[in-house]
């Protein structure tokens, strides 16, 4: 089954602070917002260990986002887990992003809700 993309806007580029971790909604998406790379970069607000909000409780260190909850380590510009071996299933669940007259748009079509 394909999908067509739902692009929406979440959130103001002016808003975006380098070390940000922005929540935005869209629709019945909880999201984070961020800045990594130049690129604005969104994630669904949900730690892959144990769901705790990424909003809450995350924390921007340079290039990496700390949950703050047990200590799980993401690439900020890719929200792949940090470890020795790859762990998909551990990376942060990723949104496509573009950026249309200021504003971040996410396609929501990419990350379903369940
Ligand atoms: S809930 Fe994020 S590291 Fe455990």
């Amino acid at each position: 089954m394909s999908m067509s993309p739902e692009w929406h806007p979440a959130i103001a580029v002016s808003e975006l602070s380098p070390d940000g971790v922005h929540p935005a909604i869209v629709g019945q998406h909880k999201l984070i917002v961020l800045r990594a790379d130049g690129q604005a970069v969104a994630y669904r607000d949900a730690c892959p260990h144990e769901g705790f909000p990424m909003s809450k409780n995350a924390e921007r260190q340079d290039f990496v986002l700390v949950c703050n909850k047990h200590l799980w380590e993401f690439e900020a510009a890719t929200g792949e887990y940090i470890s020795r071996t790859p762990r998909p299933e551990c990376n942060l669940k990723r949104y496509p992003t573009r950026e249309v007259n200021g504003m971040v748009e996410v396609d929501i079509s990419a990350v379903p809700l369940t």
